[in-house]
């Protein structure tokens, strides 16, 4: 089994002093679908950094978990996987360039023989407070790094000049990033798997019943930062490959006009069908949905629909508990979308019976869940990537929270007890905002 040396360890150290920087999804957008060699060349430059800088973060934070869970097996082997990752990118084999090639790179486009074309900055994320997802109070003002030493704020991509070719050594490289790339994000596929297996191996070992404050705060940072690096790994295999031109509206993984009742209907059928097989129902609960037909905006689609997918689970659960599988007729859970300038809405409405006050803030912590028995853990299976049943990690609900609010959303819930649940899904269109990760 890899193991990490002493030396790489250093490196990481050093590495987890950088802050990592933030990028919106506007910005990835005006990147372009179709970057040319050079362009891709300085985005490979761009995440051969910042991914180690977002890698380290993580195996420091996984080391420096108190209480002994940072020494549990499936812990340690998530923390090697971080490790081993980040040697892969940091050790791959940079192309010679020449000092005309090296500076064409750092030259800015123009466009129409005008302007240049430099991305604008990203605003300030609305849901979230300021370092709220921050590895480390400490330092990361996004200007020094750990050693108080003044950083250069790197910037997202800013593509380059297109005049005349560029040498196959870029071309080679780019694909051999990508592939690196496709590698990695297969390594971690089980992450959140084996770290919620993690936290069940030191529940019984140290006999916790709940997890604390730490825990919760280090999962929510942590699995808001794998949302963040497996964005931009998914959005750069995709723009390397140019597998999305295709179809028009993508840009990489990034739909920019994301149908909000076709991503709707696909869960409804989704949610419906995982419950008539889990509770052996003939026809699950009715779900209707109220939204404008060409209602769309730009977003990532597979973000949207496991968002709607997991609230959806969730009322049909609480209906049908509440009625009994026995019953005849279930009450209708609504999903009705609004459009604002700012925001798109989506509130997922259920007549489930409700959650009593007291338990509210415990639907956003990791693990809690009211199912007796929660499912198996298989290695095999990610909860993030939509291969879930119909209840019973606890995850649902804080990690939709966490998609909702990386692109500047946010995710909330009011319940009446004794009638139901109103879950309300803000969608921000403007899209500007950060990642908040910095
Ligand atoms: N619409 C709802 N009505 C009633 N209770 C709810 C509703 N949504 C969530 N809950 C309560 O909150 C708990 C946590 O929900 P969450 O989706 O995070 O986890 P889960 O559904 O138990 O498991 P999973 O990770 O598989 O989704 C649920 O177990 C349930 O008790
Ligand atoms: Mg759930």
């Amino acid at each position: 089994m890899w193991k990490p040396s002493e030396r790489l360890m250093d490196t990481i150290r050093h590495y987890a002093s950088f802050p990592a920087t933030g990028v919106s999804l506007r910005q990835m957008v005006q990147f372009g679908d179709r970057p040319s060699t050079g362009t891709l060349f300085r985005a490979s430059q761009f995440l051969s950094e910042e991914l180690p800088i977002r890698l380290a973060h993580r195996v420091q934070d996984l080391g420096d978990l108190p209480d002994g869970l940072s020494q549990m097996p499936s812990i340690k082997k998530v923390q090697d996987w971080y490790a081993q990752s980040f040697e892969e990118i940091i050790e791959l084999p940079r192309p010679k360039l020449s000092q005309e090639v090296k500076e064409r790179l750092l030259r800015p486009a123009k466009i129409n023989g005008g302007h240049t074309k430099v991305l604008p900055g990203a605003t300030q994320n609305p849901s979230i407070r300021q370092g709220q997802y921050r590895s480390s109070p400490l330092h990361n003002d996004g200007k020094h790094n750990g050693n108080g030493k003044a950083v250069a704020v790197r910037r997202y991509f800013v593509p380059s000049d297109e005049h005349g070719g560029w040498p196959p050594e870029l071309n080679d490289y780019n694909q051999r990033f990508s592939k690196t790339l496709q590698h990695i994000k297969r390594r971690h596929d089980g992450v959140v798997t084996s770290v919620a297996q993690g936290i069940l191996e030191w529940k019984r070992k140290r006999q916790r019943l709940q997890i604390d404050s730490t825990i919760q705060s280090f999962l929510d940072r942590f699995y808001m930062s794998r949302i963040g690096i497996r964005m931009m790994i998914g959005q750069h295999i995709a723009l390397t490959e140019q597998s999305h031109i295709r179809h028009p509206n993508y840009v990489g993984i990034i739909c920019t006009k994301t149908n909000v009742r076709d991503v709707a209907l696909e869960a409804i059928d989704n949610a419906r069908f995982v419950c008539e097989d889990h509770y052996g129902l003939f026809e699950a609960p009715k779900v209707q949905l109220i939204c404008n037909d060409d209602l769309n905006f730009m977003y990532v689609p597979g973000h949207l629909a496991h968002m709607l997918f997991e609230t959806l689970k969730n009322s049909l659960r609480a209906v049908v508990e509440r009625y009994g599988v026995e019953s005849e007729h279930f009450p209708v859970t609504k999903v009705i979308v609004a459009e604002g300038k700012e925001d798109i809405t989506i509130k997922i409405s259920d007549e489930g019976g409700g959650i009593p006050r007291s338990a509210i803030p415990l639907v956003w912590t990791y693990m809690y869940t009211t199912m007796e028995q929660t499912p198996s853990l298989d290695p095999s299976f990610d909860k993030s990537d939509f291969k879930a049943p119909m209840a019973g990690f606890g995850y649902g609900l804080p990690i939709s929270r966490l998609y909702a609010r990386y692109f500047g959303g946010d995710l909330k819930l009011i319940s009446m007890e004794g009638y139901g649940t109103d879950v309300y899904l803000h969608l921000n269109r403007l899209s500007s905002s950060s990642e908040p990760l910095q």
